[in-house]
C-alpha cells in the first residue's frame, strides 16, 4: 500500500513540474512565455513549429511571385536578407527561403500536407521558394494570409542554407480588427515582437522587411 501512495506523491509532483514548465494543462505547446527582454531581442531568428500544412517538394518562384494564380487579397511584398550571425559581415547567398501561407479566407491550398507529388498541380497555390542573391537579399510579392481556428494571420518561413540546418519560424500580420492579436495567438506570443511585421503603407504594394539570423 504504501508503495502505491509513493507513486502517488510522485505523479502528482510529476505533474506540478510538468505545469511549471509548460503552463497550465490543456495550455498549446508553443504558448511558451518569453520574458521582456526575450520579447524585445530579435536576435537569431526564432524557431517555431512548421505546423500541420507544410508541403515538400515545391517550385521556385524566379520572379518572386508568390501567387501566379492570382487568388483574391491584399497585395504585400517582404524583402530582407539572410545571415549567419547577429551582425550584417556573413550574408547567405543562395538560401532557399520556402513560402507557405493560407488565402484571404484563411484556407491552405491544399488544406494538407505531404509531397507535392501527392497533389495535382492546380491545387497548390501561394506555397514555393526564392532564393537570396549574392548580397544575401531575398524579395517576395504575395497576399494577406487570412486568420483560421485561433491564428493570427502568418506566414510559414523555412530558410535552407546549402548544405546546413534549417530553420522553420513564422512572420506575423495584422490588420485592424483581426480577432486574435499577436500576444494572444498560441505560436505569436512565443515570438519576439521583432516576428509582427511593420508594413510600410504608402507603398505599392505595401512593403515590409525581416533579416533571417542562423
Ligand atoms: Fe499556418
Amino acid at each position: 500500500m504504501k508503495r502505491y501512495v509513493l507513486i502517488g506523491v510522485a505523479a502528482i509532483l510529476l505533474a506540478g513540474v510538468a505545469i511549471l514548465v509548460n503552463g497550465p494543462l490543456g495550455a498549446p505547446p508553443d504558448g511558451k512565455i518569453l520574458t521582456a527582454a526575450e520579447k524585445s531581442n530579435c536576435g537569431k531568428t526564432a524557431e517555431v513549429t512548421e505546423g500541420p500544412y507544410y508541403v515538400s517538394g515545391t517550385a521556385e518562384f524566379k520572379d518572386g511571385n508568390v501567387n501566379p494564380t492570382n487568388l483574391p487579397g491584399d497585395p504585400l511584398q517582404i524583402s530582407g536578407h539572410v545571415y549567419e550571425g547577429l551582425d550584417n559581415s556573413k550574408p547567405v547567398a543562395n538560401a532557399m527561403i520556402e513560402i507557405w501561407h493560407t488565402d484571404a479566407t484563411g484556407n491552405y491550398h491544399p488544406n494538407g500536407n505531404g509531397p507535392t507529388t501527392n497533389y495535382k498541380a492546380e491545387d497548390i497555390a501561394l506555397r514555393g521558394f526564392v532564393k537570396t542573391d549574392a548580397t544575401g537579399a531575398y524579395k517576395f510579392n504575395t497576399i494577406y494570409p487570412g486568420e483560421y481556428s485561433g491564428r493570427t494571420r502568418h506566414i510559414h518561413i523555412k530558410v535552407t542554407e546549402s548544405g546546413k540546418a534549417t530553420l522553420t519560424t513564422q512572420l506575423i500580420l495584422a490588420k485592424p480588427g483581426d480577432q486574435i492579436s499577436f500576444d494572444d495567438d498560441t505560436v505569436s506570443k512565443g515570438l519576439p515582437t521583432c516576428h509582427l511585421l511593420k508594413f510600410d503603407e504608402t507603398t505599392k504594394p505595401q512593403s515590409a522587411s525581416f533579416d533571417f539570423r542562423l
